[in-house]
Parts: structure tokens; sequence; C-alpha cells
């Protein structure tokens, strides 16, 4: 199986780690993305926020939820009161997965072979946080989490005990509000976001 196993540092820390993740080669999704995107934030967070895989802007940049999700995850994190940098954001899979649209990038889910492979890394910066609340940004995110037939996967804005953390918690992706098409959808999204990240704080 292909697996990130093999590039993971001596040294556990989250720069080492950091530093030996952009040289990653463990599945083909290094291939066609700019660069890895490693988790950001401090090794104190008390909260780690765990996304799907890099986007378009995220891939140019380097940095995780950085473009239009990035904002809406921003509000939510403000209105819950709590300072971007306090908390520690990562994503699933590491490298950005997609397919051409003309000029554009599409997003495209990311393989379930390249969830498994870069599995490594999210174990090594879970250890290396020790987060008390784990929250898994959507259902997808979440699966690539947790597994497909986690029951918790019903359930947004609960604690619960995972395999990962003791407080576990699934919201919103912040990009769901962004595709809400119907009324109110968005805005209710975006409030339900906030309102468990809040519970996230307070857990
Ligand atoms: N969506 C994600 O899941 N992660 C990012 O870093 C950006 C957008
Ligand atoms: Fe390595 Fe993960 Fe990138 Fe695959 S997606 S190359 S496992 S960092």
């Amino acid at each position: 199986a292909v697996s990130a196993a093999e590039f993971l540092p001596e040294a556990r820390d989250l720069d080492s780690l950091a530093r030996a993740a952009a040289g990653c080669r463990g599945c083909e999704l290094c291939e066609r993305a700019t660069q890895t995107v490693f988790g950001r934030g401090p090794s104190a967070a008390r909260l780690v926020l765990v996304g799907e895989q890099p986007g378009d802007q995220e891939d140019q940049q380097g940095e995780p939820f950085v473009g239009s999700a990035g904002e809406v995850l921003n509000h939510a994190l403000a209105a819950a009161g709590l300072a971007r940098d306090e908390v520690y954001l990562t994503n699933a899979v590491k490298h950005f997965h997609w397919e051409p649209r003309g000029k554009q990038r599409l997003h495209k889910k990311p393989p379930s072979r390249a969830i498994s492979a870069c599995r490594s890394w999210l174990e090594a910066e879970m250890a290396a946080v020790a987060p008390r609340v784990l929250v898994c940004l959507g259902v997808t995110a979440a699966q690539a989490v947790l597994g497909r037939d986690t029951r918790a996967l019903k359930t947004r804005g609960v604690p619960f005990a995972s395999e990962w953390c003791e407080r576990t918690i699934i919201t919103w992706h912040p990009a769901a509000s962004l595709r809400a098409r119907i009324d109110g959808e968005r805005e209710r999204i975006a409030r339900e976001l906030a309102e468990h990240l809040q519970v996230a704080a307070q857990a």
C-alpha cells in the first residue's frame, strides 16, 4: 500500500514534521500539486480542526484554509471567541487533488488510498498537539478521519469519544455555507459552525 510512513522524521515536533512533510512522496497526489500543505498552529493548541484537503488557494500559498472556505472559518472562529492562531488547523490529506476545467483547477475528492497514505501525518500531528478537542470540518473530513460507518457521523455539534480524541466533534465544512443555494441556508450553516466551535472551545 502507498504510505507516508517512510517519510516521517525521527523528531516528532511540529516543525520537524512540517519540514519532512514538504518532501513527502507517499502517494501520487504530490505529483500534480504545487506543494505540501501541512497543518498550522501552536503545539499547545487545545483544539485541532481538520478539513478534507487543501484547495486551489491553499495549494498555491502552502497554508490550510486561506481561500474562501477559510474566510468563512475565520468568521466562525471569531464568533466562537477563538483566535485563529490559538487553534491547530490541518487537513486529512496534505496535497491538493484536482482536475482541469478550462483554466480552472477543480477540486476532486481525495481517493481513499491517499487518505490512508496520508494518515501517518495526521497521527503525528495529533500526537504532537494532543488536543483537548478534535473538530472534524464536515462529514467527508470526518469519514476520512474516523472511517465511513461511524455512527456519530449523523450528529453534528455533539462531542463524543473517538479513537483519536476523548472529545471529538463533527461540524459543518465551511465550504458548505458557500455552496448553499436555499434562502437562509448559508447563514444557518455559518451560525451552526460557530455554535459548534463554541461547544468545542468549552468542552
Ligand atoms: N477546504 C479544506 O478542507 N481544507 C482547506 O485547507 C481548504 C479548503
Ligand atoms: Fe504524502 Fe499525503 Fe501528499 Fe500523499 S497526500 S504525497 S501521503 S503528504
